[in-house]
């Protein structure tokens, strides 16, 4: 049984109230905090939009939201939990009255005011003016900016500016929830709390890296975001890296927010910039034609694109050989990819070591020891290791994984990644989200990968949905002699 400390009682307001990560995420994420008795009966959950909806038909869209994430309904907490919430409809980039009646529902008495932004990064700079111009950056305010914080440093520098310069540093949440995944965190226990691991994390002892973040879905709705974005500033800049980051980076001093900061931003800035010269050989970009996923056919990535628009070429898939330039890391590449519409949903690290250093078996026996952190689904780790096949008659070697699931070992239920994050911001604790130097480090070497391929005209490589992408991808590892760890 898990326990959950209460938290002290907060307000939040969710600017973007009635969108989709309000609905899919965080309505529901605050929802089961409040099951598990984590949130206090004084607590206001504020939704802001600019669609005119009245108090009762933002209760009912919120609880169509949780009852879609919940697998127990139960109808009595729902009714105490619906009276947290309040809503206003406002143009949230222009002071007004509506902000007074904002301010009417917040309660005055020093605790957390905790302010949202899960609207476009475009008005993230207009809200945060606004909130200075009526006084609510106050020292109880923590701002909270979803990604993606800009489409390139440039722009990400812009907003970063605009909202510091009404907000503290301490006072900014920049969210990645991969940061909140469990297994992620599990990545920080494994490797720090563990002696025996941090003798081999390195050059001496590791052969490559691999992560993986395989999707089955496509563009649920979000294709115009999408077609600007596309996989690398969807999901390299921010939740890869940040997987790279929690990987490789040195032993902080503490977990506390700086030391960890610290030590990331190391890692990206040790990061190797492609350059015209070395992107084709390391690099694949491209994009799903029609296939079967789950045994279902779906339509081309360009065909799930609505309205006449001319032909995308917009990535939904890119894996990358990635290099670390420091001590630890020297020579062992760090293979990414990431797609839509894969054969399945899948992310793992996979730390493959190097193999035995004298051949007392057959070459054939001689497979490597393998690490591999699965994040979801199926969480858990698993060590891959040669032992002895038991009866006579020779030596007959087996490889098998030593088998830590956590669904075998833990029965509590595993909680979203936003439920885990949001109280850490109303704790104060901002260990898990990334410092402004962190968001410009990953933007720099994203822009310096996006300028490459440009210059090159890197190629758009297409995969059929429902598989591991495209044939370039494979090729990609199999140049340095390798292959993605499928398992
Ligand atoms: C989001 C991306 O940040 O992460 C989405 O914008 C992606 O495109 C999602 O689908 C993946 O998150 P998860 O938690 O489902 O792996």
């Amino acid at each position: 049984m898990a326990e959950f400390i209460p938290v002290d009682p907060f307000d939040i307001v969710i600017f973007g109230g009635t969108g989709d990560l309000s609905k899919r995420k965080l309505i529901p994420a605050l929802f089961h905090r409040f099951l598990d008795g984590q949130i206090d009966q004084s607590c206001r959950i504020v939704g802001v939009a600019r669609s005119k909806l009245s108090r009762q038909e933002f209760v009912n869209l919120a609880k169509e939201a949780c009852q879609a994430a919940s697998s127990n309904w139960d109808e009595g907490k729902w009714g105490s939990f619906s009276e947290f919430l309040e809503y206003i409809h406002m143009d949230v980039t222009k002071v007004g009255p509506s902000w007074n009646t904002l301010k009417g529902y917040l309660t005055n008495d020093g605790r957390p005011q905790v302010f949202y932004l899960a609207t476009t990064p475009l008005i993230y700079t207009a809200i945060c003016n606004v909130l200075g111009e009526v006084g609510l950056n106050t020292p109880n305010a923590r701002l909270v900016l979803e990604k993606p914080i800009g489409t390139d440093l440039e722009s990400a520098r812009e907003i970063n500016a605009g909202v510091g310069a009404i907000f503290e540093e301490k006072s900014i949440y920049r969210i990645d929830h991969y940061l909140g995944k469990e297994t992620v965190q599990n990545l920080i226990v494994l490797r720090f709390a563990n002696a025996l691991l941090e003798p081999v994390w390195s050059r001496n002892a590791i052969d490559h890296v691999q992560i993986t973040v395989a999707e089955e879905l496509g563009l649920e709705g979000r294709a115009d975001y999408y077609d600007r974005s596309g996989a690398v500033r969807d999901m390299i800049q921010n939740h890869l890296l940040q997987l790279v980051c929690l990987t490789a980076m040195e032993p902080p001093n503490s977990l506390e927010a700086d030391d960890v900061r610290v030590e990331k931003i190391k890692v990206l800035k040790a990061l190797k910039p492609y350059t015209a010269e070395t992107v084709l050989q390391n690099s694949t970009r491209a994009q799903y034609d029609a296939g079967l996923v789950k045994g279902k056919k779906v339509v081309s990535y360009q065909e799930s694109l609505s309205g006449e628009k001319p032909k995308s070429t917009t990535e939904t898939f890119v894996a990358l050989k990635v290099e670390i330039q420091n001590g630890r890391w020297a020579g062992v590449p760090f293979y990414l990819r990431t797609g839509k519409r894969m054969e399945g949903r899948r992310s793992s690290i996979m730390i493959q070591f190097k193999p035995t250093p004298h051949p007392l078996f057959d070459k054939a026996d001689r497979l490597p020891n393998r690490l591999v952190m699965r994040l979801q689904p199926d969480e858990g780790m698993r060590l891959f290791m040669q032992i002895k096949e038991p009866g006579p008659g020779g030596l007959r070697l087996k490889y098998l994984p030593l088998d830590l699931s956590y669904a075998e070992n833990f029965t509590v239920r595993y909680p979203d990644a936003y439920e885990r994050l949001l109280m850490d911001i109303v704790r104060g604790n901002l260990a898990l989200f990334m410092s402004r130097d962190e968001v410009e480090a990953a933007w720099r070497w994203v822009d310096q990968l996006l300028k490459s391929w440009d210059e090159v005209s890197q190629p758009l490589e297409t995969y059929v949905a429902g598989t591991q992408g495209p044939i370039q991808s494979a090729m990609l590892l199999d140049r340095d002699g390798r292959e993605w760890w499928e398992q």
